[in-house]
């Protein structure tokens, strides 16, 4: 039996298009009207799937458009969180928009690999020029552009998959200078006690940790009272691991951490890692500003970035936001040959004239995956829908709301604001008498009580975080704002629904 070609023709093609653009606009209609957290029990989306695959599908007949589309609005839609709600307050944003939605979709139309420039030029090409635009907009200095002699960008998945570059771009480049043998099992790496779990899951997949508690060749760095990487211990702990023989090679700087967005002080770490590094060594330093990264379009937030020009490696995800659709990690490097020499290998079937020429960029020596989508239609087409002043306005939206949000919570006794808010994270918690206790007090039970009561409203969802302290850590709430369509009703509305749990909660406290 002939099941038709590939493709549809082009009638068909627009009424299906039509119909899926269609749902989507539908889902974006009411998405603020759907419980935030998906109510879904375990194995309730498995159980409503058939246990076996189809064997004769639409193409033959056997199963249709309408059955699909009525089991996204059956099986799937309830299985999902819906994080492009205007009340999704959780961990950090996934911003989508129209026209990134839109480059998405022209990208899987075209369906091309980009891997090297060979096997398809535009795709590395627009990546580039892409890439430059951003530099630009972030206010990165020339050095990390592709028209400097050691700079440039690259489109990665994730800055988890950004953070591993770093690390084996640092390794590589410290056994060139010292020996690989030399350097064998006492390479080190370090960041902060706020820094992000990606950095201690790449020294875990690079062999640097057995497991996530595995301190011996990865420090946390002790922080300070606004919760940033403390540049004294970090030169302290260098200085401590090389009279044991050890050598650093990566130093992860955090420039918006994911409990508080604390900003680690780049310059300072910069100068403390060459003060304490042993001689001839010198440690990658790669700067994670998953999140903040995207405020630096506005000049009032670069501050964040002073001293990146010391940096060897900074990434950001326009796809939290920067109404870019995941997957969009912006990664860039001031010395594209250390980070390329880490990741080439050049078989026989992927050699090209082209590639031999050293004319060209071949992205595929940038990062862990060979294969790599045509991510940077969707990043040019949010760029040249929204221009700079777009995403400009985007930013200070969020954060005049979440600074309005914080004056709400300083204004209410009961409360107290936990961290420092440099952008849009609001961490706060309820007070209680027994704060000075242990770990579990009594104030932490009380507050993950409110932040159940929370999100078992349906109507927003927040996150939590454990923020150091006097007397141990404390749970304390997030309230991230950075919904492409969260206006100021949502916040008040959140804001109205934490006043009134918090009576509850109170009403009921031991
Ligand atoms: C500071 C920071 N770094 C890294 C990550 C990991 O991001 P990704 O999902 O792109 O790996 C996050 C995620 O929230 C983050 O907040």
């Amino acid at each position: 039996m002939s099941v038709g070609g590939p493709h549809l023709d082009s009638e068909s093609l627009r009424a299906l298009s039509r119909r899926a653009t269609e749902w989507i606009a539908r889902y974006w209609a009411r998405v603020g009207e759907l419980p935030v957290l998906s109510r879904a029990a375990p194995g309730q989306v498995l159980r409503a799937l058939p246990e076996h695959p189809p064997e004769v599908g639409i193409a033959g007949a056997g199963d249709s458009w309408d059955r699909v589309f009525d089991d996204l609005d059956r099986i799937v839609l309830p299985g999902l969180t819906h994080w492009q709600s205007p009340r999704f307050f959780a961990y950090f944003p996934a911003n989508i928009s129209t026209p990134s939605v839109i480059g998405e979709l022209l990208g899987a139309g075209l369906g091309v690999q980009g891997m090297l420039w060979f096997t398809s030029p535009a795709c590395t090409e627009l990546e580039t020029r892409v890439l430059d635009w951003m530099a630009e907009l972030i206010g990165l200095p020339g050095a990390f552009r592709s028209t400097s002699p050691g700079g440039g960008g690259v489109i990665q998945g994730t800055a988890s998959e950004g953070a591993l570059s770093a690390l084996v771009a640092g390794r590589d480049r410290v056994r060139r200078a010292m020996g690989a043998e030399r350097v064998r099992d006492r390479l080190t790496v370090y960041a902060s006690t706020q820094a992000h779990s990606s950095v201690i899951k790449a020294a875990m997949v690079a062999g640097l940790a057995d497991g996530p508690d595995d301190r011996r060749r990865l420090r946390l760095v002790d922080v300070d009272g606004s919760l940033a990487m403390r540049p004294e211990a970090l030169a302290a702990a260098i200085r401590q691991d090389a009279a044991a023989g050890l050598v650093p090679c990566l130093v992860c700087a955090t420039v918006g951490t994911t409990g508080t967005t604390a900003v680690d002080p780049i310059a300072p770490i910069a100068r403390a890692i060459a003060d304490a590094s042993p001689p001839g060594v010198r440690p990658w330093l790669h700067v994670d500003a998953a999140l903040a990264g995207s405020a630096c379009v506005c000049p009032e937030f670069r501050w964040m970035l002073d001293g990146v020009e010391h940096a060897d490696s900074v990434c950001f995800n326009p796809h939290k936001w920067l109404l870019t659709n995941f997957d969009c990690d912006c990664f860039f490097t001031r010395d594209r040959r250390g980070l390329t020499r880490a990741h080439t290998i050049a078989p026989e079937y992927l050699r090209n004239a082209p590639s031999e020429s050293g004319e060209v960029f071949d992205y595929r020596d940038w990062h862990v995956p060979l294969g790599r989508r045509f991510r940077s239609l969707k990043l040019w087409l949010v760029l040249r829908y929204y221009g700079a002043e777009g995403l400009r306005e985007h930013v200070r939206g969020h954060v005049r709301l979440a600074a309005l949000f914080e004056s709400w919570v300083r204004g209410d006794p009961r409360f107290e604001i936990v961290a420092p808010r440099p952008l849009s994270l609001v961490c706060f918690r309820l007070r209680h008498p027994d704060d000075a206790g242990g770990e579990w007090s009594a104030g932490d039970v009380l507050n993950r009580r409110l932040l159940d009561a929370l999100n078992a409203t349906g109507r927003v969802f927040l996150t939590h975080t454990s923020v150091p302290a006097a007397g141990g850590a404390r749970i304390a709430l997030r309230l991230a704002v950075g919904s492409v369509t969260t206006r100021e009703a949502d916040v008040a509305e959140a804001w109205a629904l934490v006043r009134e749990h918090a009576g509850g909660v109170l009403g009921s406290s031991p």
